[in-house]
């Protein structure tokens, strides 16, 4: 069965990495689909999201990356995908999945799994990640070598605006 894991990943963190490779273990194939939310104000862009992305899950044979544009649920269907996967965190992160995974099952008759963050990372979240970069501070043990790295690359190129 194939499953797609979506996200902006800005930037993609242990955390989402525990899920992802927990859903490579459960389902034949993976597609980690790397999306825009309009809400958000990105660190990175959508090309070095995808190419940290494919960087950091190269370990996983049956996960491949891909740009979401539009509608999840019109990109799981064009690739033949009936399962989402989301991971869980705190009860705030269900009451918005649970409503979620009921309007992409209406909307497009997709089944969502949600997986319980592992206890280690279950606080982990990209928004306080990019609070803390955004001021020079060290995020190296939530995120991969090569996504610290080019946080330091942006921050050291960016000064925190003030007011
Ligand atoms: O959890 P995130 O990081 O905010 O997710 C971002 C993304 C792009 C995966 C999400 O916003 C999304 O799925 N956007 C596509 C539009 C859509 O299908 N929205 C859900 C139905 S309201």
């Amino acid at each position: 069965m194939l499953a797609i894991c979506p996200g902006s990943f800005d930037p993609v963190t242990h955390g989402h990495l525990d899920v992802i490779g927990r859903a490579a273990s459960l389902f034949d194939e993976v597609i980690v689909a790397v999306g825009r939310n309009s809400a958000k104000n990105y660190l990175f862009t959508l090309d070095e999201r995808l190419d940290l992305m494919r960087q950091v899950t190269g370990e996983w044979p049956n996960v491949s990356v891909e740009a979401l544009d539009g509608l999840l649920v019109d990109f799981a269907r064009a690739k033949g995908a009936g399962v989402l996967v989301k991971g869980l965190r705190f009860a705030s992160d269900f009451d918005f999945e649970l409503q979620m995974a009921h309007i992409n099952a209406v909307v497009g008759s997709v089944e969502t799994v949600m997986l319980p963050a592992s206890s280690q990372w279950a606080t982990l979240s990209s928004t306080m990640i990019r609070e803390v970069a955004s001021y020079g501070g060290d995020v190296a043990a939530f995120v991969p070598d090569v996504v610290a790295r080019q946080i330091r690359r942006k921050s050291q190129g960016m000064e925190h605006a003030d007011g």
